[in-house]
Formats: structure tokens, C-alpha cells, sequence
């Protein structure tokens, strides 16, 4: 039995291109009842936003509705809440770091791609390109959530 559900964060900068994709891919692959899964950027740029034209359309291409997502930006409760907070780039990844207070909430943390190492470390930011990165960026993102996936349900939902 789980006492709770395991809580992930996704983040990136603006939380309209990259980590809306995360949080509605990993969704797609998990266990609502088991796994809460939810999506915040390091900027303030575009709260309350939906995601970008450009994931929506790649996300709908593999058949993921991520319409309903509105943009937030990531705040100090999240990495007292969250169990797995992933970073999609090594600049979120120092932002979240520097807003760690303690080991444990440091812990947490880590950059997504280094669920399927060797690779890239960093899903590059597709903002100011056009719909190829976001293809791109969709497998990278899909890979490392199945990856994710496996792991959670291989450890019974204890990290
Ligand atoms: P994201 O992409 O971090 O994947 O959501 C970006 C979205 C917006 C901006 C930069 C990156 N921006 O500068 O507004």
C-alpha cells in the first residue's frame, strides 16, 4: 500500500514549451491514483498562460490533450511538496538548487535527461526555433518519462 501519491514536478524557463509536454506525457503513462504529476517554469513570463501553440500541436500529434494547462511559475513550497522535481535544462537546474534550503529538498532535484544517460543533458530550450525542435524535444522528453515511468512502477512507487 502507498501511504500517498508520489508528487512529480516538471519545470523549465517558461512553462509553456517544454515542461507542459513533460507533465502531460509522463501523465499519459502513469497511474493517476499513484502518481501526481505537475508542471511550473523558473521565469514569471507567461503565467496563467496556455501552453505554446507548438507543443500543443506536437503533444496532439501523439494524441496528448495538454489544452487544459495554465502556466505557473515555480515557488519555494513546491520543493518542500514535491518528491521528484525535474529540470528539463542545467539553468532551471541551478535556479531550483539555489532555491533549495535543505540537502533533503536538494535531493529532489535533477535534470530529466539524466534518466536516459548517456545523451544530452539538456532539452534545449525550442522557444525562438521552429516546429522541427519541437519535435525534437518531444522524444527526448518522451524517453526520459518512459524511463521515469519504469522506475516508479520497478520500485513500487518508493523512491
Ligand atoms: P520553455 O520555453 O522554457 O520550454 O517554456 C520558453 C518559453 C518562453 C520563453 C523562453 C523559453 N521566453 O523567453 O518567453
Amino acid at each position: 500500500m502507498n501511504p500517498r501519491k508520489t508528487k512529480v514536478l516538471m519545470v523549465c524557463l517558461g512553462n509553456i514549451c517544454r515542461s507542459p509536454l513533460a507533465e502531460g506525457i509522463l501523465k499519459s503513462m502513469v497511474d493517476p491514483g499513484l502518481i501526481e504529476v505537475d508542471s511550473a517554469g523558473t521565469a514569471g513570463y507567461h503565467i496563467g498562460n496556455p501552453p505554446d501553440e507548438r507543443s500543443l500541436a506536437i503533444a496532439r500529434q501523439f494524441g496528448i490533450d495538454i489544452s487544459e494547462q495554465r502556466c505557473r511559475q515555480v515557488r519555494q513550497i513546491d520543493l518542500r511538496n514535491f518528491d521528484l522535481i525535474y529540470a528539463m535544462d542545467e539553468a532551471n537546474l541551478a535556479h531550483l538548487l539555489e532555491m533549495a534550503r535543505s540537502n533533503e529538498e536538494r535531493t529532489k532535484v535533477r535534470l530529466l535527461l539524466e534518466e536516459v544517460s548517456p545523451g544530452p543533458r539538456d532539452v534545449p530550450d525550442p522557444y525562438y526555433g521552429g516546429t522541427s525542435g519541437f519535435e525534437k524535444v518531444y522524444h527526448l522528453i518522451h524517453e526520459a518519462c518512459e524511463a521515469i515511468s519504469r522506475k516508479l512502477s520497478d520500485q513500487d512507487n518508493q523512491l
